[in-house]
Formats: C-alpha cells, sequence, structure tokens
C-alpha cells in the first residue's frame, strides 16, 4: 500500500496534506523517515510512526451499535441521518456500512463493517442467518400465531415466509413477543404481524447469527466486536 494512502486513511488529510507532512521529514517506516509518498509498505509488517506515534493500521473494522430510533440504516441520505453520520470521524474513514437495514423506527443490534465478503455471508438468501427479535405488539398474540408463524405465514405480497420461531412472553391487549426468522425481507417482522391481523408498535433486533446485542450499550453507543466475535460470525456461516 502507497505510505500517502495508508496516512489519508488514518486521518492525516489529503494526499496533498500528507505529502506536504512527508515532506517535513516527520514520518518514519522502521526507523528511516521517508518523504517519498509513493513508498511502498506493508501495513501488517512495517512499522509507520509520524512524529515518533505509531499509526496502527487494520483493514477491517467491526462495530456493534445499538441503533436508535430516527436514524437511517445507509451510508448517506440527503434528508435524515445515517448509521455512519453517528459514528466518530476516525471510525468513518474506514468507509463501513451496516450490514443490512434495520427500519427508521427499529432498535438494537446493527453490525457495521467494511468486510464486503462477511457482510455478503451474513445477508446471503442461502445461508438463513437467523435474526431474533423483541417486539411489543398491539393485541393479544396467542398459540394460533405461533403456529401460523411455524409454518410460515403469507404476506401483502403474496410471498410465503419461511418457518419463523415465535415466543410468548406476556400478553394481553398489548403483547410482548420474541420472533426468530431465518431470512430478510423489506419489514418482514411487521408484515408477518399484518399477516396475522397484528401490528408491532416497537422493534428491537437482539441478535444476528452468533452475535448478540451488547446490553451495556446505550442507544446510539457502539463498540467495537472482540476477535472472539469476529470469529464466531465468520464460522458461523462457511459452507
Ligand atoms: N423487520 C421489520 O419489520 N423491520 C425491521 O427493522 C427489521 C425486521
Amino acid at each position: 500500500m502507497r505510505l500517502d494512502k495508508l496516512l489519508s486513511n488514518r486521518g492525516f488529510g489529503s494526499r496533498k496534506e500528507v505529502k506536504k507532512l512527508l515532506k517535513s521529514g516527520v514520518v518514519k517506516v522502521d526507523d528511516s523517515i521517508v518523504k517519498d509518498p509513493s513508498f511502498h509498505v506493508k501495513p501488517t509488517e512495517d512499522t509507520v510512526t509520524v512524529h515518533g506515534d505509531i499509526i496502527e493500521y487494520k483493514e477491517f473494522i467491526y462495530l456493534m451499535m445499538n441503533k436508535p430510533p430516527g436514524v437511517i440504516s445507509a451510508t448517506e441520505d440527503n434528508n435524515h441521518e445515517t448509521v455512519i453520520d453517528i459514528l466518530e470521524v476516525e471510525d468513518q474513514l474506514y468507509e463501513p456500512f451496516p450490514v443490512g437495514r434495520l427500519d427508521k423506527d427499529t432498535e438494537g443490534l446493527l453490525l457495521i463493517t467494511n468486510d464486503g465478503q462477511l457482510s455478503h455471508q451474513l445477508l446471503s438468501p442461502k445461508k438463513h442467518v437467523p435474526k431474533t427479535y423483541f417486539a411489543v405488539i398491539d393485541g393479544e398474540v396467542s398459540e394460533e400465531d405461533i403456529e401460523a408463524f411455524k409454518k410460515g405465514v403469507v404476506l401483502d405480497d403474496g410471498y410465503e415466509t419461511l418457518p419463523a420461531t415465535l415466543v410468548i412472553l406476556k400478553t394481553g391487549i398489548r403483547s410482548d413477543i420474541e420472533v426468530t426468522i431465518t431470512e430478510g425481507k423489506f419489514h418482514q417482522v411487521k408484515r408477518m404481524f399484518e399477516a396475522v391481523g397484528k401490528k408491532v408498535v416497537y422493534l428491537q433486533r437482539l441478535s444476528m447469527g452468533p452475535l448478540k446485542l451488547d446490553e451495556t450499550l446505550e442507544l446510539g453507543e457502539y463498540r467495537e466486536l472482540t476477535d472472539e466475535e469476529v470469529d464466531s460470525l465468520k464460522n458461523a456461516h462457511k459452507e
């Protein structure tokens, strides 16, 4: 990788600004001052320092966000704040994107990464990655609904869903439930409840494959995944 690209990626400004920085002689690669912007570095092997501070380089970033309501699961939007807008600038430098979408009003677990291969694996319809949601339903969720979800329900566009697991936590005029689905159609959970004549009034994602929402994260907070969490995601869905 070119030295100027690495420094630019790590937040040292545009290529032009990085060129100036290099010219001033404060950048070292393995103890030798380097001024050539096109100098080739092996980011995982060479030690690059600026003013003596080591510049850490990693190719991929993996973040778990507790998505707050009111922000869009997209990288850019002209009218609304996105989940990328609320990341720290140093994390935005990795050009991450959300893995799949949660509706604007949905809260909870959102994986944000720049690892396209992992994202592809997790979203592939062939892999049937389970996603579990907590929801509050306007209406009395019943045993019949559990049976209907187990068989698969027909959505408003005629699509018959794969079997889903519905667990009633509390029932009444409002019910608390957990539902696990293994596909990701547009507004799927809301439309599945519409198919049985009920309305989702609150939706929160709790897990995606082996990854569970870290309950210590406040809405809008995020953290890097641990190495174990990254490995579990990578290993869970190998073909
Ligand atoms: N299902 C929905 O209806 N909305 C979401 O945000 C996620 C799953």
